[in-house]
């Protein structure tokens, strides 16, 4: 049987995560990998999971399955985190889904249980996962414009052009905030734009937010998504709690449909519940089971939020000393786009000889694109990072 297979390429993210490992060199900096970390290099397990872990430890009394969906208490701390009261609770369902991979896998099939062939428009570029995650389920990918290389802007004008002209029916998927790779995210008045486009074509927005609170604040990263619920019948929501909770390893994320009505919402839910039971039958507990009880009590949830801010703040820091230290060696060149970007990815903007020249001579490891992880920086490897820059550009 297995003969018949050839060996597939190595992911390009898990590829350079093992050259940084095995580079012997201590200056050598990881910016390729889609983690957090923390100003001594670390992924933390943040303090509000610690304690929620401890008290589940001594509070559960059962690990006997929970179903299709997960857990309700998670679903309802998600939706109201996601939605707020933007919306008619009748018209949503939310399931527990192993991480926002998982809810991205189960929303294409759902979509493809509803019409045979489904065109999904995504900014190009997108998280490079999207395309064979996606496209690999069955779901036909166009690209619409987004990123202006050049001009390390958002090409809205061009991204509005694109989507008045999709048909009727056709799918968009859009980052909630801290587009990944760019970073660069559209201005409330631009999604209420790329929103007015979406109704007015009558486009199904399906929204993936795998950083909430990375940009600029828990409640303030849902705004398209609440935008979104005032204005249109139906909304496909993916999140993930990868990040934001850091439970990466735990796979915890959701998937939510807002449907036109009740009716059709149970329509919907009955078809998410047996697609994953015919999928992976139940997503995983722990994590959500951690997630949901930091959500209802309000000490955890404050710390949570707390810990969210610290992450978002050093994400800042860090985006703000590698532009001021780039500044520095190199004045001529402008970086500045660095500081529009939010959350923890971002463009540098060199060639793919340049990032090749910074891992050889350098160690300093980045996807080709150029697409840095700003949490790989500290105040201590910032300087040697600047200097490698400037000394290959
Ligand atoms: C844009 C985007 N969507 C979804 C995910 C999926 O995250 P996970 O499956 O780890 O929860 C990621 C992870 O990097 C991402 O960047």
């Amino acid at each position: 049987m297995f003969e018949t297979l050839q060996p597939m390429p190595a992911d390009a993210i898990l590829g350079l995560i093992a050259e940084h490992r095995d580079d012997p060199r201590p200056e050598k900096i990881d910016l390729g990998v889609g983690v957090y970390r923390d100003a001594e290099g670390r992924t933390p397990i943040l303090n509000s999971v610690k304690k929620a872990e401890r008290r589940l430890l001594d509070s559960q009394d059962s690990k006997a399955y929970l179903g299709t969906a997960g857990a309700p208490q998670f679903n309802a701390g998600i939706q109201d985190l996601t939605f707020a009261d933007s919306v008619d609770a009748e018209r949503l369902v939310t399931i527990q889904t192993p991480g926002g991979s998982g809810s991205l896998r189960v929303a294409a099939g759902l979509l493809l249980r509803a019409r045979q062939s489904v065109s999904v428009w995504v900014s190009e570029p997108t998280w490079a996962n999207h395309i064979p995650l996606l496209g690999g389920a069955g779901l036909e990918l166009k690209p619409h414009p987004y990123y202006d290389t050049d001009r390390h802007v958002i090409n809205v004008d061009a991204m509005l052009d694109t989507l008045r002209k999709a048909p009727v029916g056709d799918v968009v998927l859009l980052h909630a905030c801290c587009h990944n790779p760019s970073g660069l995210d559209p201005t409330e008045d631009e999604w209420r734009a790329i929103v007015g486009v979406i109704a007015e074509r009558e486009l199904l927005p399906f929204i993936d937010m795998a950083y909430q609170g990375f940009a600029r604040g828990v409640d303030e990263d849902a705004f398209v998504i609440r935008e979104l619920a005032a204005r249109v019948p139906e909304l496909v929501v993916s999140n993930s709690c990868s990040k934001n909770f850091g439970l990466y390893r735990d796979r915890v994320g959701s998937l939510s449909f807002l449907a036109a009505d009740a009716a059709s919402r149970d329509v919907v839910s009955s078809q998410a519940n047996n697609y994953v039971r015919t999928l992976y039958s139940m997503p995983p507990d722990h994590g959500a089971a951690v997630v949901s009880m930091i959500l209802a009590d309000a000490a955890l949830r404050g710390e949570w939020l707390d810990e969210v801010t610290a992450m978002r703040a050093r994400l800042e820091a860090m985006r703000s000393l590698l532009n001021d230290a780039l500044q520095a060696r190199n004045p001529s060149r402008d970086f500045s786009h660095l500081m529009r970007a939010t959350g923890m990815f971002c463009f540098l903007g060199i060639s793919p000889e340049e990032v090749q020249r910074l891992k050889k001579e350098f160690g300093v490891y980045m996807v080709d694109s150029s697409r840095i992880n700003v949490a790989g920086i500290t105040e201590q490897n910032v300087g040697y990072l600047a200097d490698a820059i400037a000394a290959v550009v």
